[in-house]
């Protein structure tokens, strides 16, 4: 292993302990791993390479006969697949995101860790968590079959993250969590999947019609529709339940995405439509119309509660049907 590699975990673990908000400036200033040294301790072939990203920060850059897809280190931040029977990107990125270490990558799938949305008590400290914006570790990769396997890690505020991605033909992504503390942990955990669609007007989201959820923007619950979701105006949806199989119809692109969760007791529904897009510096005001997010999430009232060294482990696999 690259002595740089070995430094970063260690140093993580030291900085775990305390005050969340001097972690997440310590965080900001780890240095951020090069793709040279990536290429030579995980590099395969020509299947996975690592480059540098125009912003600077190591790219992980997949291509086998099953798929195309990259990430980052940053936020073990999954940026792009495209499985090989489908003409358009799976994954939608905001031509506006920031790449830059202490902020989250706008689009792909950022991992929301270990808070949900604002923090309970700190509003200084960044929506959604720190694992979004955190160097991760990179731990292994391979490659089996036609599947190009990465595995990343991360101790943050007592808790070790152990990341695994499975680039195929579909897409698994599984987040074990192991609570490090000497006592009783709570957290939240949300896989914040942008999905890159072709027109908003012609998708709707099935399997989630007979759910009440909650209602983000009007803080009121509201009872189950009883009909496919469709993007209307600005959505922001917590159901507290998931389906065996979500599936999110792009009509445009005549093709659907099938959303497989375990262990996920929640699932958010994400669109910021024409206001909020505006609002957000690091997203276009067009894009709300060629994306959505459709989130695999233990959240508030079915937030993880792990005992000293009690594990759990989020995963989903999606899979797209032309
Ligand atoms: C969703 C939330 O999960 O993420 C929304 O439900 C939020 O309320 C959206 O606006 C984007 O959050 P952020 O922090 O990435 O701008």
């Amino acid at each position: 292993m690259v002595f740089g590699y070995a430094l970063i975990p260690t140093a993580l673990k030291v900085l775990k302990m305390k005050a969340s908000g001097r972690l997440l400036s310590l965080l900001k200033s780890v240095v951020t791993m090069d793709a040279r040294s990536l290429q030579q301790a995980f590099g395969i072939d020509s299947t996975l390479r690592f480059e540098t990203h125009p912003s600077g920060l190591a790219q992980g850059i997949v291509k086998t006969s099953e798929c195309e897809a990259s990430f980052f280190l940053h936020g073990a931040h999954i940026a792009h697949w495209q499985p090989a029977h489908t003409d358009s990107p799976v994954l939608f990125m905001s031509q506006k995101s920031y790449f830059e270490p202490g902020k989250p990558i706008r689009g792909g799938i950022p991992i929301c860790f270990p808070w949900f949305s604002a923090h309970p008590t700190d509003s200084s400290l960044p929506a959604h968590g720190l694992a979004r914006q955190a160097s991760w570790e990179l731990m292994k990769t391979q490659q089996n079959n036609h599947v190009v396997s990465a595995v990343f890690e991360l101790s943050i505020d007592s808790f070790d993250l152990r990341y695994t991605v499975d680039f195929g033909s579909t897409l698994q992504i599984a987040l074990n969590i192991v609570n490090c503390d000497s006592q009783a942990r709570d957290c939240e955990v949300a896989l914040h999947t942008y999905f890159d669609i072709g027109a908003i007007e012609q998708v709707s989201v099935e399997g989630l019609e007979e759910l009440p959820y909650l209602d983000q923007l009007t803080k009121l619950k509201c009872p189950a529709e009883g009909t496919a979701i469709r993007f209307e105006r600005e959505t922001d949806r917590i159901y507290q339940g998931t389906a065996d199989e979500i599936l999110l119809h792009d009509g445009q692109r005549s093709r659907r995405i099938a959303i497989e969760a375990n262990h996920a007791r929640s699932t958010v529904v994400w669109n910021p439509w024409i206001e909020k897009s505006k609002r957000m510096p690091d997203f276009g005001d067009d894009e709300y119309l060629r994306m959505c997010c459709i989130e695999t999430a233990n959240i508030r009232e079915n937030r993880i509660q792990l005992e000293p060294r009690a594990t759990t482990t989020i995963a989903v696999r999606y899979a797209v049907a032309t």
